[in-house]
């Protein structure tokens, strides 16, 4: 079953997604479509072995060199320069595919947000609004991003812990989908903005479950001595507020966001079963009746073999089903389902391409490769510890015999992309390839030392298109007096 749905996504992004054309064909992903079965399988050895980290549609040319979406990465890094983000089109569609087709098949009344945050981009965010993703904002940036793309305003929701008076009034001056609402400030906030707008806003309750999961300490949320949202506790308060005072508010239901990179999906349906007796609770001592039950993202992808995440589907699976049971138990109306998966859509669709430079052996220590990004670039490793992948795009064929650390260009000792990697013997000029940075890459990335931050092409069906154009010197200076 999980095969036949990723064989499915698989075949209709290859038929319908080209670059510079209409991103899908609308009758096509209509949500509940049937996909016809084929699959897309590497045919070399070394993909093979980490096809869960390469981008779907990732070859390898008669040269040994590295190709996705068709296009051959050496050529690229000639014609756009490095460093280079790459995003492949295809592996995007799939991933989001991945989702419809899943849920389609297990829980209908549902809606799958991009979350914006892990690259927030023109092209991307099109692409998921053509593919009938919603998609979730937590800045007055991302959501004008997304209104400039025509995104389906309903389809927005709007989340942060401190968002501010002028990026509500944008959100309310739209009438966006929901606004996820964090604490009492915004909550008042909305009401008040709300009335001078003369209408009802519709709302979720963004409450902090007390779920511990095993993820970095930076990245997890929905423990209790978190920033964000509402203490269990104060559910009495807050609902009688909403029911009593707040007359330009509309309580559609509860969200949870548990944390990011998770790979239990029990923490997943833990938090489900928490909310949902939040909804009884609710329902039997306020009368409130929920309709929507928005769960988060967090769905852990792989950046080295070593990763082991659960299926999508798997997962889906297991919310649905979970999703039924306490609804029974609970005597309640099963609600629209919303998920915010932003690493698992974006991630393994982007490799970033650096060219290598410098190297220097220490007298009986490391070797140590420098390329020209880092952390500046990819902020990750030196923020989380994080773990890449990385291979030589020109000598994808060649045996890995040399153990390096490849060393970013930034002046600290911890702008290290990936310690002690084994690689094929390095030259200056040969083009690194580092896996898995479509997310939380260039939507964390910064000017530090003053270095103009890189372009970002779209690649699909042999076809690349600049999506983010690389910055210049003039750029770094401009707003400056
Ligand atoms: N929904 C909410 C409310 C979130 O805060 C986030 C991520 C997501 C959804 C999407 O989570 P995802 O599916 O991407 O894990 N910069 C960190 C990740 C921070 C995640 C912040 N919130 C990193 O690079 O690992």
């Amino acid at each position: 079953m999980v095969e036949e749905v990723l064989n499915r996504c698989t075949l209709q992004n290859r038929r319908s997604l080209f670059v510079s054309e209409p991103v899908v064909d609308r009758n096509i992903n209509a949500r509940g479509t049937v996909y016809n079965v084929q699959s897309i399988m590497p045919t070399n050895t070394y993909i093979k072995d980490h096809k869960n980290i390469f981008p779907i549609t990732s070859e390898v040319s008669k040269k040994g060199e590295l190709m996705v979406g068709g296009c051959n990465t050496i050529e690229l890094a000639k014609q756009y320069g490095t460093p280079l983000y790459v995003i492949d089109k295809e592996t995007f569609a799939s991933k989001c595919n991945e989702y419809l087709t899943g849920f389609d098949s297990l829980y209908k009344n549902s809606l799958i947000l991009y979350a914006g945050k892990a690259f927030a981009n023109k092209a991307i965010f099109s692409i998921a609004n053509e593919l009938g993703l919603g998609l979730d904002v937590v800045s007055g940036g991302e959501l004008y991003l997304a209104l400039k793309t025509n995104f389906n305003k309903e389809n927005i929701f709007f989340h942060g812990n401190n968002k501010q008076k002028d990026e509500l009034e944008l959100a309310i001056k739209n009438k966006i989908g929901r606004i996820v609402v964090d604490n009492y400030h915004e909550l008042t906030l909305i009401n008040e903005l709300s009335q001078k707008y003369n209408q009802k806003t519709n709302i979720l309750i963004r409450l902090t479950p007390g779920i511990e999961c095993h993820t970095h300490e930076y990245i997890k949320t929905g423990h209790l001595d978190s920033k964000f949202g509402f203490d269990l506790d104060e559910r009495d308060t807050l609902l009688s507020l909403i029911k009593n005072k707040l007359q330009n508010i509309s309580l559609k239901g509860f969200h949870a966001h548990i944390g990011s990179q998770i790979f239990e999906i029990n923490s997943f349906t833990d938090t489900i079963s928490i909310l949902l007796d939040e909804f009884k609770y609710a329902k039997s001592k306020f009368n409130f009746t929920f309709t929507e039950l928005n769960i988060g993202g967090g769905i852990g992808i792989s950046y080295t073999n070593e990763d082991d995440p659960f299926k999508i589907f798997d997962w889906i699976e297991k919310v649905a089903k979970t999703i039924k049971l306490k609804c029974k138990e609970f005597d309640l109306e099963e609600p629209k389902l919303i998920c915010e998966p932003g690493r698992s859509l974006i991630a393994n669709s982007g490799i970033t391409l650096y060219s290598v430079g410098s190297s220097k052996q220490v007298p009986n220590g490391r070797k140590y490769i420098a390329v020209d990004g880092g952390m500046a670039d990819n902020p990750r490793p030196i923020t989380y510890q994080a773990k890449y992948h990385a291979v030589a795009a020109n000598k994808i064929n060649e045996k890995d015999e040399e153990l390096v650390t490849l060393a970013g260009r930034y002046c600290e000792s911890g702008d290290i992309l990936i310690k002690d990697i084994k690689l094929p013997k390095l030259n200056p000029g040969d083009i690194i390839a580092v896996l898995g940075t479509g997310a939380y890459n260039y939507s964390m990335a910064s000017n530090y030392n003053m270095v103009p931050r890189p372009a970002c092409v779209l690649v699909s069906k042999g076809k690349s298109e600049i999506i983010i154009a690389r910055e210049t010197y003039e750029d770094l200076i401009q707003k400056h007096k």
